[in-house]
C-alpha cells in the first residue's frame, strides 16, 4: 500500500512562503516551514509529482532516521546501526551529500566521509562485502544534515538540483538560478494575466520561467532524470501517470514575455535556451538599450537583474540613475521589480520602493525591489 511520509523540499532563504504556496497547491498536506525548507506529508506518488511541478525548490529529502550527536563517534554508531539493506544492496553504489551548522562539527566533508565508512562497515559486517561508491551516478544519494546535536539522515528523490531544469545550454557571464527567477517571479505575484518585459534579460532565465508559469508547463518537463527513478519501490508506470496529467494541466497564454538586452551575444544565448525549452515562439526578443525603450501597449509588468558591479562592470551611480530616469519617464503605469546585490545602488534610483524583499543571489546577499510607476511618481525622496 502506498503510505504517506514525510519530506522536506529545500528551497533558497526568502522563497519558503512561494515553496509552501506551491507545494499546497499541488496537494502537500501537513505543510510546515522551516528555514530554507518547507516539510510535507504526502505519497510516493505526490513525491515524483511534487519534483516534476515545484519550482520552487532545490531539491526533495525523504527523511528515513534521526537521533542526536555530539562527535564522529555518536554518527558513526548511529549511522553503521540503521537497517541499510532495505535501501541499497552490494551490487549498487551510494554517495553521501552532508551539511552541518553545529557547535559539535566543522567539516561537512569529514562527516560524509565517517557516514560512508559506517555504512561500509554495516555491509562488510553482515556479508563480508561493500557496495561503492559513486559520486557523479549513484543509485541511491544519502543526505546527512546537522543541525546543532540534530542530526536526520535522508534519502534524496531529486538527485541533480531542480534548479538544473534541462533547458539552458548556454549562460551569460552572470546568470540568475531557475529557482530564484521562478521565485522573484511568484513574489511579484506576476501569473501571466499582464505583459512581462525583462529589460536585461542576459540568458533569458526569468523570461523563460516566467513562459512556463503563464503556460503551467512543469518546470521539469525536459529533465530525463530524478534520483528516486533509482530506487527499489520506483513504479515507473504510476510516475508516467503523474507525467501525463500534469501535461494536461498545461494551458495556451496571450500576453506578451518580452525581452531586451543591448548584448547580440546575450540574446543569442536567450534565443538559444528559449529553443531548446521550445518556448521560442512564446518570447519576443529585441535588441534595445533599456534606457532608450518605451513601455508596450497594455498592463505591464518589468522584472529583472541588473548588473550590480560584483561580476559585471558598470558605474553604478550612473546605471542605477538611469534605471530610475527610464522607469519613471519611459514605463508610467507600470510596476517594476528588480533584483540587487548592491543595496547602495538603490539610493540612485530615485524612486520610492513599495517592498524590498531579502533575497540570497549566490551567497550574495540582495533585495528584491518594487516601485510602482504611478503618474506623477516622480522623485519622491532617496531609499
Ligand atoms: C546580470 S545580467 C542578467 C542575467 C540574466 N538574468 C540571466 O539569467 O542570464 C545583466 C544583463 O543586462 C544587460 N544590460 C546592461 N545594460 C543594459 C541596458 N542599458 N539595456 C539592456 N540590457 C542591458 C547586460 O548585457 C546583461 O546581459
Amino acid at each position: 500500500m502506498n503510505q504517506d511520509f514525510k519530506m522536506v523540499a529545500k528551497t533558497l532563504f526568502g522563497l519558503e512562503e512561494v515553496l509552501e504556496n506551491e507545494l499546497k497547491q499541488l496537494g502537500a498536506r501537513d505543510t510546515k516551514i522551516g528555514v530554507r525548507n518547507v516539510s510535507f506529508f504526502g505519497d510516493s506518488g505526490f513525491m515524483y509529482k511534487a519534483n516534476l511541478n515545484l519550482r520552487t525548490a532545490i531539491k526533495i529529502l525523504k527523511p528515513i532516521k534521526r537521533f542526536q550527536v555530539q562527535n564522529e563517534d555518536d554518527l558513526y554508531y548511529h549511522v553503521k546501526k540503521m537497517n541499510w539493506s532495505r535501501y541499497l544492496d552490494l551490487d549498487k553504489t551510494f554517495a553521501i551529500n552532508a551539511t552541518v551548522k553545529s557547535p559539535y562539527f566543522n567539516h561537512s566533508q569529514y562527516i560524509a566521509l565517517k557516514s560512508k565508512d559506517a555504512i561500509a562497515d554495516y555491509f562488510m559486517a553482515k556479508k563480508g562485502r561493500r557496495p561503492d561508491v559513486d559520486i557523479k551516478n549513484p543509485d541511491l544519494r544519502i543526505d546527512i544534515h546537522i543541525y546543532n546535536n540534530n542530526c536526520t539522515v535522508s534519502l534524496d528523490s531529486s538527485g541533480d538540483s531542480l534548479h538544473k531544469r534541462g533547458y539552458k545550454v548556454v549562460s551569460s557571464e552572470a546568470p540568475i538560478s531557475e529557482v530564484l527567477a521562478a521565485g522573484m517571479i511568484k513574489l511579484s505575484g506576476w501569473n501571466g494575466d499582464t505583459n512581462l518585459i525583462d529589460p536585461m534579460c542576459g540568458s533569458g532565465t526569468i523570461l523563460t520561467e516566467a513562459a512556463m508559469i503563464a503556460g503551467n508547463i512543469p518546470p521539469q518537463l525536459h529533465r530525463e532524470s530524478f534520483a528516486f527513478m533509482k530506487w527499489d519501490d520506483y513504479d515507473a508506470e504510476l510516475y508516467k501517470l503523474i507525467f501525463n496529467s500534469s501535461l494536461k494541466k498545461i494551458k495556451e497564454f496571450s500576453v506578451k514575455i518580452m525581452g531586451y538586452d543591448r548584448s547580440p551575444a546575450a540574446l543569442e544565448m536567450s534565443r538559444l535556451n528559449m529553443e531548446n525549452a521550445d518556448l521560442d515562439e512564446f518570447i519576443t526578443l529585441e535588441h534595445q538599450n533599456f534606457f532608450r525603450s518605451q513601455k508596450p501597449v497594455g498592463p505591464t509588468t518589468l522584472l529583472f537583474n541588473p548588473p550590480y558591479g560584483e561580476r559585471l562592470a558598470v558605474d553604478i551611480e550612473a546605471f542605477y540613475g538611469k534605471i530610475g530616469d527610464s522607469l519613471k519617464k519611459n514605463y508610467v503605469g507600470c510596476e517594476a521589480w528588480f533584483i540587487t546585490g548592491n543595496t547602495e545602488a538603490l539610493k540612485y534610483v530615485g524612486l520610492r520602493t513599495s517592498k524590498r524583499i531579502k533575497l540570497y543571489n549566490g551567497s550574495l546577499e540582495s533585495r528584491l525591489v518594487k516601485y510602482e510607476l504611478y503618474d506623477g511618481s516622480k522623485k519622491k525622496g532617496k531609499m
